[in-house]
Parts: structure tokens; sequence; C-alpha cells
């Protein structure tokens, strides 16, 4: 067997020149060289959210983006809705409780997005509420939200817009100024194809009116600190230096191709998938399917625990499982990171070795065929 493929919805394949970028000897973060990166980077992010307004770093992961944006507008018993159609709803629901919010659990069935219609019920129904909670693509289940519409309806009232942008940022479309969104998080080990231990987020005009007066406890996470210091060229807390010169990389090499260039090539990556996925007789789980991540129900008589562990052990391949009561259902394969159109191929090709060896017949040559003819048809 040829090469390790990581096709896992974060973290991904890197880039060679980011490999490259990360082994560097260290700087330190307080030098003239270093404040011109990061410089460099808080600018770059700007085109990414697509925003005017300043962009944010952390040494955190993308939970830890998620916690900044709730609590740098949040009173303690605010009135906060947060849409749930997964796990990562679910975490940001509990992250606001904890805070002291009255939480508005909004379940809407797994695989789904929200209906507009549930919303602008919901806004209607309680006026006071001061915060939306969302998932641009709900990672556990391959699913995004309609955030532009629903942003038009949350724009109307007084309530500020949270997006968990973790898997949609740098991934598909998300221009937080045109839309209108209060708060966008990303994090380093999707879209902006680096390690994990990073997130970056951005907050909008109406939403910097209530930072001002905002009474939840924060401390590392304060943004008007933090913000204050970017205006002197640093960050507030220690830098996290290799993954910033390696995120200045990733931002420049996106500015060049073209934020819209670098969106199609996820999206080919996308359909190659739902394309190869429909000729081996598979399924997508989520009827609002993402361009960041795809979810395939594997065959009922297939344990997908045991499926996953044979992909890995046998075929050198890591996608991701279902979680909770998707768990040994589905499979989940990011399109995010660094991948080539072999990897895409190779991944097809092991899918198919792994489907054969639980009894589940493919047509290795056919399947070879059909993906050689996309691939080479739309490259
Ligand atoms: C949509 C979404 N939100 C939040 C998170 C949590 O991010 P982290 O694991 O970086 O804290 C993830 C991670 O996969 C995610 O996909």
């Amino acid at each position: 067997m040829s090469n390790s493929i990581l096709l896992a919805p974060g973290p991904v394949q890197l880039h060679p020149e980011v490999q490259r970028i990360l082994s560097l000897p260290m700087i330190h973060h307080r030098t003239p060289e270093f404040d011109a990166i990061l410089k460099s980077a808080l600018t770059g992010l700007k085109m990414i959210f697509q925003t005017n307004q300043p962009v944010f770093m952390f040494s955190a992961t993308g939970s830890g983006g998620m916690e900044c944006l709730l609590i740098n507008v949040l009173d303690p018993q605010d009135k906060v809705l947060s849409i749930i159609h997964g796990k990562f709803g679910e975490r940001w629901a509990d992250m606001a409780e904890a805070f002291g919010a009255q939480v508005i659990r909004h379940q809407v069935p797994w695989g789904q997005a929200v209906k507009l219609e549930e919303l602008k019920n919901l806004l209607a129904a309680h006026p006071d509420i001061k915060i939306v909670l969302a998932q641009a693509c709900e990672t556990s289940t391959a699913t995004i939200n309609p955030i532009q519409a629903m942003a038009e309806l949350i724009s109307k009232t007084e309530a500020l817009f949270l997006v968990d942008g973790i898997t949609a940022l740098g991934a598909y479309d998300l221009p937080m100024d045109q839309w209108k969104l209060d708060g966008v998080v990303g994090g380093s080990q999707k879209a902006f194809m680096l390690p994990t231990g990073m997130t970056f987020l951005s907050f909008s005009e109406k939403a910097w009116k209530k930072i001002k007066t905002a009474k939840a406890p924060k401390f590392y996470f304060d943004i008007q600190n933090e913000l204050a210091a970017n205006l002197r060229g640093e960050t507030l807390f220690s830098s996290n230096v290799p993954i910033v010169r390696a995120l200045d990389f990733v931002l420049k090499r996106i500015g060049e191709h073209g934020l819209t260039n670098h969106f199609k090539h996820i999206a080919r990556r996308a359909d190659y998938i739902r394309h190869m996925a429909e000729n081996l007789g598979l399924k997508l789980f989520s009827q609002a399917p993402s361009n960041s991540v795809t979810a395939l129900i594997l065959p009922s008589t297939i344990d997908g625990v045991k499926f996953r562990t044979q992909l890995e052990s046998n075929y050198q391949t890591t996608v991701m499982g279902g979680q909770d009561s998707l768990k040994g259902k589905i499979i989940r394969i990011g399109h995010m990171g660094y991948i080539t159109d072999e990897d895409l191929h190779e991944t097809s090709l092991r899918l198919a070795r792994t489907l054969n060896d639980f009894d589940y017949k493919v047509d290795l040559k056919e399947l070879e065929k059909t993906s050689k003819k996309f691939l080479e048809s739309k490259g």
C-alpha cells in the first residue's frame, strides 16, 4: 500500500510548504520579524472572513473561539436561542448555560437544516432573545444551515447572530459583512489547512456595541484587551509563532489563487465524493450536504466501527465515523486541507476494497474508470 491518507473533517493534510515552515527554527514573538508576520496574517484573515472588522487569533481550539465569541457579547441571564442539529450545536448550548444564559434549545433532526419558518416563529415568540447560536456546517452530520437567510431574519431583531464556521469558514462562501453575521469563528485544523491549536474570530459593528457593556466573566478571551494589544502590533499573550508563520503562507496562497477559485477546488472534491458514493451505492446522510465534509450511510450489514478500523489498518486511510446515535452507521469524509486528485482516487479505491472485505461487492475496475473519468473531465 502506498501513502497514508487523512481525509477527516479536521485535522487535515498539510501542504508540504506548511510542513517546512512548521519546522523552522523558533523566533521570539516580540520581535520586528514576527510583528511583520502577525500584521500580514491578521490582514490576510479579513479576506477569508470577508470583513472590514478586525479579525482576532487565539491559541485555543475552535471551542475556545466559540467561547470567546459568546462571552464577549453575553450578559448572564441573557436569553440565548441555540439551534441544535448535532454535537456541536449541543456544545454551544451547554457553554451558554455554563455562563449563566437562559438557553432555548431548538432541536432540529440530525441531518436536516433549520427551517426558516421555525426560526421566524421563535424570534417572534421570544422578542427578548439576545443571541442566536448556530453552526454554518454541523460537522457531526455534514449538514449546512441557510446562514444568509437566517441572518436576514435575525438582523431585523435586536439579537446578535453568532456563527460557528469551524468547518465552513475558508471552505465555502461565508461573507461576514455582506450577510450581516455578528460573530464568526473558524479553526486552524479545518479549511485553514494548519495543525490544531488556533482559532480565528471576528465581531460585527452591532456586536461591538454589546461588547462594551457585556458582563459575562472573561479574562484570557477578553476581546477588548486583545484588540488593544493587536493595535500595538502584538497579541496580548504569547503568540503561536509556528502556526502564525504557516497561516501567513496559507493566506497568501489562497489570496494568489483567489477565494472563489479556492472554494471551487473544495466544491469539486465534495462533488467527486458524492459522485463516487453514488457509484458505490452509498447514500448521503445529510439532506443539506456541505462542501467541506460528506457523511455517507454505510450498508446496514456493516459495522461502521469495524469498517473504519479495517480502512485504517489495512489501507492506511483515515476518515471519521459517526457520533452518538450515528456511531457505527456513517462515515464522514473531509474535503478541506491539502488534497490531491491522487488522494481522492486512492480513497475511492480503498473504500471500495474495504467494502469488498465486508462482502459488499464493488466492481473495482468499473469504479476506477468512473473515478478517472470524473477527475480528468473536471480537472
Ligand atoms: C462545527 C464545529 N464546531 C466546533 C468544533 C470544535 O472545535 P475544536 O475541536 O477545535 O475545539 C468542531 C470540531 O470539529 C466543529 O467541527
